[in-house]
C-alpha cells in the first residue's frame, strides 16, 4: 500500500477537466448498458440531477445521437426530487431528467422512475416503500451515480442520515437550500422537503460512481475519502462499498493531502511555489510571522524533509519572506524605468493596452477596483469588456421604477402615450398583468440588461475612462432569461476574439473563478481562454507578449502562497473603490440570487481585501489596508 492509499480509502480518478471527466464517466455507463444488453439483460441505472451531471448526460446525448447508444434496455431509477413540486416546475428533478436526458434519447418513458414531488403527503410512506419494493424487484441498481454536496450529503441524504435510511421524505438542511437557491425566484421559493432513497439503498447498488466538479467541493472530498466513516459525512460511508470510485477535476482534488501537502505522503519536489504553501500554511497554523519560524517548528510540523534539503530555517524563512515581499506592487502595469521583481509585470511597454474582462457589470470594480483606478491613473490605456448584460440580476421593482420614468418623461414631453415606442408600451403591459412568471419578455430583459449597462458607463466614467474604451460584448450563452445557461458557444468566441484582435492588450485581466464550474464566471473565462488558445494559433504575435492576470469574482479569494501580484491600497482608495460600487445601485441591498452570502457586495469586497492585508502582515510583512490579489494564467 502506498502512502497515498494510507491516506485516501476510497479509489479515486482525477481528470485535468470536467469534460474529461463526464466523458469518462458516461464510457462507463455506456459500456455497462451495452454488455448488459448484448446479453438482452436489463440495465438499472440509478441517476442524479444537479450541476455536476449536465456535462455528462449532454456526452450520453451525444453518443446516443452520434455512436447509436441506446437506452432501450435502460431503467433509470433518480434519487431524489423536492417536495412537495409540480412535476412540470422549472425546478422539479422531473422536469430536469426530460430535459437533459430522458427526452433526448430513446429511454422508454415507462422505463423513467423519480420519486414523485406530487405524491399525497398522507400516503407518502407508502409510495416511498413502493418506490424502495421496485427497485428491488427489477434486480437492484446495477450502476449509481451520485454528486455530492457540500455538506457531504449524497441523494438528499444529509448529514446524520442513518446508515440504514430507505427512500423517504426528509427536512434539506439550510445548506442545501441556500446552495439551491440560484435555480429559484429567492431561497424562499426553495422547498424544504425532498425525497430521497436511502444511504442503505444507495449502499446497495453494485456498482458506484460519485463525481464532484471545482474548488467548493474540495474539502468534502478530502473530509469523505480520507476522513473518518462518520454519518455527519454521508458520503463517507461509501467507503463500506467494495466498488466505489470518485470521478472528480483536478481543483475538487485540491484539499487531498497528496496535493495540499504532499510532503506528507512521501517524496515532495520542493519547487518554490512547494515551499511558500508549506510554510506560509505552517507559519499562519502557528499565528508566527515567517522570519519567526525556527528549526523546531519545522520539525514538529512535518516540514523536517525541507529542512534537510535546505539546511536551515533561517535560509527557507528568508526565501518565502522575499517571495511574499516580491508579490507586492503599487504598479500593477509594471513600474515604467524601474526594475520590478520577475514575478511582477515587466516595465516595457510603457503605457500597456490594458483589457479588463468583467463578466457581469460590476465584477471590475467590485473585485479589482483599486487596481483598475491605478492601472488608470498611471497613464495606462485602459479598456473594459463587459462579457454578459447581467439582466437576471435586476429586480422588477428596480425595472419598474424605469419604466414609469420613461412613461412620466414622455408626459413631460408631451409625447402622447398612442405613440410611446413598441418596447415602453410592451414592457408597461407586461409589469401590469405580471404574474409570478418564471421568465421576463424580451423587453423587460433589455430594459433590465441596459439599465446595468448604465450603471458599468457611469462607473467607468467615475474612474475616468472614455465611452470609446468601454464595451458591451452581450454574449449570446447568457442571454437564457433563466438562471441556466447556454454552454461556451460559437458566437461567444468570435466576438471575444474581434475585441482582442482590435485591442491587441499588453495585459488582460479576467475573472479567475475556476470554483463555479457551471456558472457565469467559469463560461467567461474559458471565453477568454478559448480566445486566446486560437489566436496564439492562428499566429497573431501580440498574443505572445500579453500576460493575462486572473482576479477572483465576488465570492472568494486566491489563496495567500499562490498570489503572484498583490496590489495594495490606502483606505482613500478603499473609499474610492466603495463609491464605485455604489453606483451599481441596481446591485445594492437585496438582488435576485444572491446565493449564500447576505453581505453587499461593497463589504465583501472591503472584508476580502482587507483580509488579505491582514494575512500579509500576520506573515510579517508591511500592514496595509487593503490588498487587491492576482494570479497569473500561462497558456
Ligand atoms: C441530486 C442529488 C444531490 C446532488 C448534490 C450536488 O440528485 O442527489 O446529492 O448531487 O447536491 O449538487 P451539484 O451537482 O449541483 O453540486
Amino acid at each position: 500500500m502506498s502512502t497515498v492509499d494510507s491516506f485516501e480509502k476510497i479509489p479515486l480518478r482525477i481528470f485535468e477537466t470536467i469534460d474529461e471527466g463526464s466523458k469518462f464517466l458516461a464510457m462507463e455507463i455506456a459500456e455497462m448498458i451495452r454488455s448488459k444488453s448484448a446479453k438482452g439483460e436489463r440495465c438499472n441505472l440509478g441517476l442524479a440531477t444537479g450541476s455536476s451531471p449536465k456535462t455528462l448526460y449532454a456526452e450520453l446525448v451525444r453518443m446516443h445521437r452520434d455512436e447509436g447508444l441506446s437506452f432501450k434496455y435502460v431503467v433509470a431509477f433518480n434519487l431524489d426530487e423536492y417536495y412537495p413540486i409540480d412535476n412540470g416546475a422549472l425546478q422539479s428533478y422531473d422536469r430536469f431528467m426530460k430535459y437533459h436526458l430522458f427526452d433526448k434519447v430513446d429511454i422508454d418513458p415507462k422505463n423513467c422512475h423519480i420519486p414523485n414531488g406530487e405524491w399525497k403527503k398522507d400516503h407518502i410512506k407508502r409510495d416511498c416503500a413502493a418506490y424502495e419494493e421496485l427497485i428491488e424487484k427489477l434486480g437492484g441498481i446495477d450502476l449509481q451515480i451520485l454528486g455530492i454536496g457540500t455538506n457531504g450529503h449524497i441523494g438528499f441524504n444529509e448529514p446524520g442520515s442513518s446508515l440504514y435510511s430507505k427512500t423517504r421524505l426528509v427536512p434539506l438542511e439550510n445548506s442545501t437550500r441556500i446552495n439551491n437557491a440560484p435555480d429559484f425566484p429567492s431561497i424562499a421559493d426553495v422547498p424544504r422537503l425532498a425525497i430521497t432513497v436511502g444511504i442503505s439503498t444507495i449502499l446497495k447498488a453494485k456498482r458506484i460512481l460519485l463525481m464532484a466538479w471545482g474548488q467548493s467541493k474540495a474539502s468534502v472530498i478530502q473530509k469523505s475519502v480520507e476522513g473518518n466513516l462518520t454519518e455527519q459525512i454521508p458520503a463517507s460511508l461509501l467507503q463500506q462499498h467494495n466498488d466505489c470510485l470518485f470521478v472528480i477535476d483536478k481543483l475538487a482534488a485540491t484539499d487531498l493531502t497528496r496535493f495540499k501537502s504532499p510532503w506528507l505522503t512521501g517524496d515532495c519536489e520542493w519547487s518554490p511555489l512547494i515551499m511558500k504553501k508549506a510554510v506560509v500554511n505552517m507559519a499562519l497554523k502557528l499565528g508566527k510571522p515567517i522570519l519567526s519560524l525556527t528549526n523546531s517548528d519545522y520539525n514538529d510540523n512535518g516540514l523536517s524533509d525541507l529542512l534537510v534539503e535546505k539546511g536551515d530555517a533561517y535560509e527557507i524563512n528568508l526565501q518565502v519572506f522575499y517571495l511574499l515581499r516580491d508579490s507586492i506592487t503599487g504598479w500593477p502595469g509594471g513600474k515604467p524605468s524601474g526594475a520590478n521583481p520577475s514575478l511582477i509585470e515587466r516595465p516595457e511597454p510603457f503605457p500597456k493596452r490594458c483589457l479588463i474582462f468583467s463578466p457581469h457589470p460590476d465584477d471590475d470594480i467590485i473585485s479589482m477596483g483599486g487596481t483598475f483606478m491605478r492601472l488608470h491613473d498611471q497613464g495606462h490605456n485602459v479598456h473594459v469588456a463587459y462579457q454578459t448584460s447581467g439582466n437576471i440580476a435586476v429586480t422588477d421593482e428596480f425595472v419598474t421604477r424605469f419604466v414609469d420614468f420613461a412613461v412620466g418623461f414622455e408626459e413631460l414631453s408631451g409625447i402622447d402615450s398612442t405613440k410611446s415606442s413598441r418596447v415602453l408600451t410592451e414592457a408597461t403591459a407586461y409589469l401590469k398583468n405580471k404574474r409570478n412568471s418564471n421568465m421576463d419578455s424580451a423587453e423587460i430583459r433589455s430594459i433590465k440588461g441596459l439599465i446595468r449597462r448604465c450603471e458599468a458607463k457611469a462607473t467607468c466614467h467615475y474612474v475616468g475612462i472614455g465611452d470609446s474604451k468601454i464595451h458591451f460584448l452581450n454574449l449570446p450563452f447568457y442571454e437564457t432569461g433563466t438562471i441556466e445557461k447556454k454552454p461556451m458557444g460559437e458566437r461567444d468566441v468570435i466576438i471575444t476574439m474581434d475585441l482582442l484582435k482590435k485591442i491587441k492588450p499588453h495585459q488582460i485581466y479576467c475573472a479567475g473563478d475556476l470554483a463555479d464550474p457551471h456558472g457565469t464566471h467559469k463560461i467567461c473565462l474559458d471565453i477568454v481562454f478559448e480566445s486566446m488558445r486560437r489566436l496564439k494559433s492562428s499566429g497573431e504575435n501580440w498574443v505572445n507578449d500579453c500576460w493575462v492576470w486572473l482576479y477572483k469574482g465576488a465570492w472568494q479569494e486566491w489563496d495567500i502562497s499562490e498570489i503572484e501580484m498583490a496590489i495594495p491600497m490606502s483606505p482613500d482608495q478603499v473609499l474610492k473603490k466603495r463609491y464605485g460600487i455604489f453606483i451599481h445601485q441596481s446591485q445594492k441591498d437585496m438582488v435576485p440570487f444572491q446565493g449564500t452570502d447576505s453581505r453587499e457586495f461593497w463589504q465583501r469586497a472591503e472584508d476580502r481585501n482587507a483580509n488579505t492585508a491582514n494575512l500579509y502582515a500576520q506573515l510579517g510583512l508591511t500592514k496595509y489596508a487593503a490588498i487587491e490579489a492576482f494570479v497569473r494564467w500561462h497558456y
